[in-house]
């Protein structure tokens, strides 16, 4: 098992990457002004995140709350550091992302066939033939290619996905000259040991290319999942702040792993992530306002392990009380 920290040894870095704006937005249901979005992410921007996933160059029919993409990816402040990055299924969303270039593309196809029809309406094979036409678009414009499996750990639909299945897509991408991929749990299906696994065996099999974790909340595994991805080795995640997030396209799907906790987390585990944990949780208290619903994240409602309450009055009156009938008597019988 890899380490974490050790003592003395500089702590390790691990990079956060929000996604809130693009795989959070998307399952709501309520639009979310231009305004508002690019806004926030100026404000995400100012937290010391690795990378922000601003918004999808899906089809607006499909997501019709990123159909906005273009303007949001025009309007936002580029702060240097964070990288932007954008999801992209198809040609088209990359023709229309190169126009204003993001830092990376985030290409996106699932593992799972069913998955696969029913969020990108098109087979596995299909996919991976826009995706590499993507990765010929994107390398003659100079930006690099990250991409995302989707049911990397199962499928809401067809059940257990063969690890061997996602380590040959991988293979596909990696040998195309994708710099990186990520592992997604679209729906709360991975538990540790299994991160554990897939990501071992990919590290073993893709030593010089990034890996990333992406997993869910669904079954309340997210925090648990994140931990054995560390352990293992990954220092990439992928989080949603507040916990927002889900595919409209994967039955039961709910929020990613919450940006603020895991943040939370890896800081008490003696990570270095850069995030500056107040600004986040600034940010957390403000997106509940800009979806108008109660967000899943547990340290913004209970506050940092050191985040100390008053001593009520009555604790002081206890001690008085406890203190009271010693005094005055002899030392032995106290
Ligand atoms: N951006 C904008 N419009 C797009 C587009 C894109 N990336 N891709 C396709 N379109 C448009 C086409 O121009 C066409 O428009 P028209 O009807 O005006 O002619 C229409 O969408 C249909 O195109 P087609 O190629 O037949 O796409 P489709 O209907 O089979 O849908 C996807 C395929 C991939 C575009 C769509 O399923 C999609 O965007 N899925 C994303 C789902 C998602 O983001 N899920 C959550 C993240 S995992
Ligand atoms: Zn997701």
């Amino acid at each position: 098992m890899n380490r974490v920290s050790t003592g003395g040894a500089a702590p390790q870095r691990v990079f956060l990457q929000d996604v809130a704006m693009r795989d959070g937005l998307q399952a709501e249901t309520a639009f979310v002004a231009t305004d508002d979005k690019v806004a926030f992410v100026d404000a995400l921007s100012r937290t010391g995140l690795a990378k922000i996933e601003v918004t999808s160059f899906t089809s607006p029919k499909a997501i019709p709350m990123l159909a906005d993409a273009d303007e949001v990816m025009r309007r936002i402040e580029r702060v240097p550091g964070v990288e932007y990055t954008v999801l992209v299924p198809n040609v088209r969303g990359v023709e229309r992302a190169l126009v204003t270039p993001p830092d990376e593309f985030n290409l996106v196809m699932s593992c799972s066939e069913t998955h696969n029809l029913a969020n990108l309406r098109m087979t596995r094979a299909a996919s991976v033939l826009q995706l590499l036409e993507v990765m010929r678009l994107s390398a003659q414009a100079g930006v690099p290619v990250n991409v995302s499996l989707s049911c990397s750990f199962g499928c809401p639909m067809e059940g257990e996905v063969p690890a061997e299945v996602v380590l040959d897509h991988a293979a596909t991408f990696v040998e195309a000259g994708a710099r990186g991929v990520t592992l997604c749990d679209t729906t709360g299906m991975a538990y540790p040991s299994q991160v554990a696994a897939l990501c071992d065996a990919y590290r073993r099999r893709f030593p010089r290319a990034m890996l990333t974790l992406h997993v869910h909340n669904t079954r309340g595994m997210g925090l648990a999942n994140a931990l054995a991805a560390l352990h293992a080795g990954v220092d990439r995640f992928d989080a949603s702040l507040g916990g927002l997030g889900g595919c409209p396209y994967a039955p039961g799907a709910t929020g990613n792993v919450c940006t603020e906790d895991l943040a939370h987390m890896l800081a008490l585990e003696g990570c270095r992530t850069g995030v500056d944990l107040s600004a986040l949780l600034d940010c957390a208290r403000r997106l509940g306002g800009l979806v108008g619903h109660a967000l899943p994240g547990q340290v913004v409602k209970a506050g940092r392990r050191l985040d100390l309450h008053p001593v009520p009055a009555s604790v002081a009156e206890a001690r008085d009380r406890a203190v009271a009938p010693l005094a005055g008597r002899p030392e032995q019988a106290r």
